[in-house]
């Protein structure tokens, strides 16, 4: 196969993950200012298509992809499951073939991360995990590059996780190790991370510390980091808002941390919920540079991808 996949942040050592980083940094300071269709210098994926397929809904990880190939000089196809033969029972494998033929790289989001990982396997381009009820690697890279861009050195620095051992605390419990961080996570027990995850943390020699209160796991943090109760797929939404609850980051949460301490969210967020108004929009909060830099990370990925 020409190129490579991006599946899971653990699946690359650390060197090829710094640079990604710096050259997600790197082009994003090249074009400062710019009208944001302008194509970078030297055009660096020009001739080359993304296909995107979504099976869930999105809003940053579409257009995100999509202005990344135009600002690269390519382009880009979206489609929903629904709107292909995908939809009606064509198989993942035959989906991945027939593709392979037509475009130069592929990003999904998928509800089974299983799905991602067959595509990968019978594709002959490189596929992108844009999200599974199992990881989101590219979320991970854009927050990391964010606080990167705040002053943040990683390697050393606490990271605090609070409310559910979801698919985003998955995928910072894989990049722990890799960049030298520790990640405190704080979860109600039926809602902690996956053993699974916890196993590829420690065989990566990532620090994770498991509390059961959001006041134990953010004490003394530089980050802390929230995402919404209820993900898309889970079917448990009342139970999950009522166990969920305690876990708010509330301004008295956030205080517990360092004083200069950020916090993050991938959104869409849901305040009052996960997070109150006071700390999302307040001076603390990166999220929507976060969410710019998803546009930059990924750029970075796409280039690694395809080796351009
Ligand atoms: N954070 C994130 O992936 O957002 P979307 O679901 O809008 O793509
Ligand atoms: N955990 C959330 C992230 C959305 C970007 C979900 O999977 O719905």
């Amino acid at each position: 196969m020409a190129g490579r996949h991006f599946i899971d942040i653990w699946h690359l050592d650390h060197l090829e993950l710094r640079e990604i980083l710096d050259m997600a940094h790197a082009m994003k300071a090249a074009r400062k200012g710019w009208p944001k269709g302008r194509v970078d210098d030297g055009a660096p994926l020009e001739g080359h298509t993304l296909a995107m397929l979504f099976e869930k809904a999105s809003t940053r990880t579409r257009f995100s992809f999509d202005m990344a190939m135009r600002q690269l000089g390519g382009s880009s196809i979206t489609a929903t499951a629904g709107d292909m033969q995908l939809g009606r029972g064509e198989t993942i494998e035959d989906t991945a073939r027939v593709l392979s033929r037509y475009v130069d790289a592929v990003m999904i989001r998928a509800n089974d991360h299983s799905d991602v990982e067959a595509f990968a396997e019978f594709a002959s381009v490189p596929v992108i995990n844009g999200l599974t009820d199992r990881s989101h690697p590219c979320q991970i890279m854009a927050d990391l590059m964010t606080l990167e861009e705040h002053g943040v050195t990683l390697r050393g620095a606490r990271l605090a996780w609070v409310g559910d051992g979801n698919n985003v605390c998955a995928s910072f419990m894989h990049a722990a190790g890799k960049f030298g961080f520790t990640l405190a996570v704080g979860t109600p027990a039926r809602y902690a991370p996956d053993d699974e995850d916890l196993d590829i943390a420690r065989e990566t020699q990532g620090r994770i510390e498991l509390f059961e209160t959001a006041e134990e796991a953010v004490a003394g943090a530089d980050v802390v980091i929230a995402d919404t109760f209820v993900s898309m797929g889970d079917s448990d939404a009342e139970r999950r808002l009522e166990i969920l609850e305690p876990y708010a980051v509330t301004e008295d949460i956030l205080d517990l941390a360092k004083p200069s301490a950020w916090f993050l969210h991938c959104l869409p967020a849901h305040r009052g919920e996960e997070v109150d108004a006071e700390v999302i929009d307040g001076a603390h909060s990166l999220v929507f540079d976060e969410a710019e830099n998803r546009l930059h990370a990924q750029k970075a990925i796409l280039r690694w991808c395809l080796e351009k």
